[in-house]
């Protein structure tokens, strides 16, 4: 396919140009258009068959649903179903800009643009082009980032050029984007605003007109395996270039040491502006370490220079999150595939009742750690006033609960623990929460430099070996355990053997996990302790 290039720099003297783009895509056809934030690669958002066009020229995987971008206010009465006056007064306050609103979408909006969600995304952008394009076409466009999909997005007309050259109908070049990172996606199809992508609208901002706006785990961490992404493109690995980024966390000079330590001659650092001089690295800059638009602005373009420069490993700087520089964090993360190469480690202990697991725990504790409880963690999500307690009195008995609201736990015990419905239905109720709580500390003290490590009986379970540098199987003979347990907890032996016969055995355990410990004397146990710390720090 040949493809045209229609200036539309010189909006005043491009009426020409814009007219054809319309009148391409009012033909079904494919074209990159410029916006503030990164270019587009439009189609009419009502013909499927041009929709159809976008996934083909992108490589863009089906299930990735599409923003339909609008010209007027008065368009998003034709695409969303209900709107609710939250999604009037964040029109009012950042239209035209860089904010995307997701609400319930009208039928006819076909399922090639909303991937079959009930939902659909809508912006009006403030780039002129973008808005002149838009009326031209007379109808709202849909429209992705006009990359091949999991490159960087493009920031110049030379990398859409790069990627869509022969692919698409026209591109219009409407000169550098001015922000340089996609659109904040903020849903109100949630009962509690959720900020699905962050962009240079900030959340604080999202804030001051909506109330609360919660942050989607999925824009700093990594989805878990049994995750579902509430925005299907967190799922995959997105502006990623062939490069291996490692992003070190930390000030300057610890990025210096860290690399001069580590890093081969060949490889290249991804560092801002003021670091470029003292660097011992041939280097590529994204703004300065103050001004996150400065970062936005430059990142997309650095990832491809590291490209073209045939870079193979990439050291890179740690931006700040706040404000506008959660969008960096997102997108540089995500390019890196949340790889850290200084991350504190995490060391997962598991293992059967009574084997002295939080003896372990402590252990690691005098080293530096710090630890993440699962019981203390359940405690916690059950306490006085929560959700999850308020939940568990619906389907348990209001008699659950103390008379000063607290959780009265041997009565929940009895109802739970009756039979394996019950007890299924405890878990399906508390481990979501105690899960989220114990991923979201974890997060916080590695992104803090601090090592963790966390007590967790259902480590395997629950997936959480996943976040885990290494796990610790905790184990000891039968009478250590029997001879432990009353003590600690006052339950008869009888009840003692039914907990041990409940739960997996040794080799269960062992198979799975780095290390087994055997836990019978306090001499052994620090050693195995040091030893492992230091295949760790190895
Ligand atoms: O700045 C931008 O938003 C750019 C320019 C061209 O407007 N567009 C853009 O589109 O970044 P794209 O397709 O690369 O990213 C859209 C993101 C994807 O992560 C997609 O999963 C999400 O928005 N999304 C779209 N519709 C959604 C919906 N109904 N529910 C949840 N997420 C949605
Ligand atoms: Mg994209």
């Amino acid at each position: 396919m040949k493809t045209e290039i229609l200036d539309i720099r010189e909006l005043d003297c491009a009426a020409g140009a814009v007219e054809r783009a319309g009148a391409l895509l009012r033909a079904g056809e494919v074209v990159a258009i410029p916006t503030e934030t990164v270019y587009g690669l439009a189609a009419n958002a009502f013909d499927s068959t041009a929709v159809s066009k976008i996934f083909a020229a992108k490589g863009r995987p089906m299930d990735n649903p599409l923003i339909v971008h609008i010209a007027y206010i008065q368009e998003l009465f034709d695409l969303a179903a209900c709107i609710p006056t939250a999604a009037l007064r964040l029109a009012e306050r950042f239209w035209p800009g860089p904010l995307t609103i997701i609400l319930p979408k009208k039928d006819c909006i076909p399922d090639a643009v909303s991937a079959g969600l009930s939902t659909v995304a809508v912006r009006m952008p403030s780039h002129r082009g973008a808005n002149a394009v838009i009326r031209a076409a007379g109808v709202p466009l849909a429209a992705p980032s006009a990359n091949i999909s999991g490159f960087p997005s493009p920031t110049d007309v030379r990398h859409v050029q790069d990627d869509m050259t022969g692919r698409v109908a026209a591109i219009c070049d409407g000169g550098s984007s001015e922000f340089g990172v996609e659109s904040t996606v903020v849903t109100l199809a949630t009962p509690i605003p959720r900020l699905l992508r962050p962009g240079s609208v900030t959340r604080e901002q999202l804030e001051e007109v909506l109330g609360t706006v919660e942050v989607d785990a999925a824009v700093l961490h990594p989805l878990a395996e049994n995750q579902t992404a509430s925005s299907p493109g967190m799922k995959y690995r997105h502006y990623a270039p062939k490069a291996e980024i490692r992003v070190v966390r930390g000030d300057v000079q610890s990025y210096f040491s860290f690399i001069k330590k580590y890093a081969q001659p060949e490889d290249f650092a991804l560092c801002f502006e003021e670091d470029a001089e003292g660097c011992p690295l041939p280097c590529i800059t994204f703004g300065t370490a103050d001004d996150p638009f400065s970062q936005t602005r430059r990142l997309f373009d650095a990832l491809r220079e590291l490209d073209e420069q045939g870079a193979k490993i990439v050291w890179a700087r740690d931006p700040n999150p706040q404000g506008v520089g959660l969008a960096v964090c997102n997108r540089l993360y995500r390019a890196a595939g949340f790889r850290f190469a200084n991350e504190p480690p995490v060391v997962g202990i598991t293992g059967a009742t009574g084997a002295g697991k939080s003896t372990l725990t402590q252990l690691f504790v005098q080293h530096g750690f710090t630890a993440v409880d699962a019981d203390a963690v359940a405690r916690e999500v059950t306490a006085e006033g929560s959700p999850v307690l308020q939940t568990l009195a619906e389907t348990f008995g209001a008699d659950i609960l103390l008379p000063d609201g607290g959780l009265n736990r041997p009565v929940l015990a009895a109802r739970a623990f009756a039979n394996p419905e019950s007890t299924e239905k405890l878990n399906r109720i508390t481990h979501p929460a105690i899960l989220e709580r114990i991923r979201s500390r974890t997060a916080e003290l590695t992104a803090a430099g601090k090592p963790a490590v966390l007590d967790v009986p259902l480590l395997f379970e629950s997936g959480l070996d996943s976040i885990c540098t290494a796990t610790v199987h905790n184990t000891a003979a039968k009478a250590t355990r029997m001879a432990r347990l009353p003590a600690r907890d006052g339950l008869t032996d009888v009840q003692i053997e039914q907990r041990m016969n409940a739960q997996h055995d040794d080799a269960y355990f062992t198979s799975r996990s780095t290390y087994t410990i055997q836990n019978e004397n306090n001499t052994d146990l620090q050693a195995a302790v040091s030893q492992i710390l230091q295949q760790i720090e190895k």
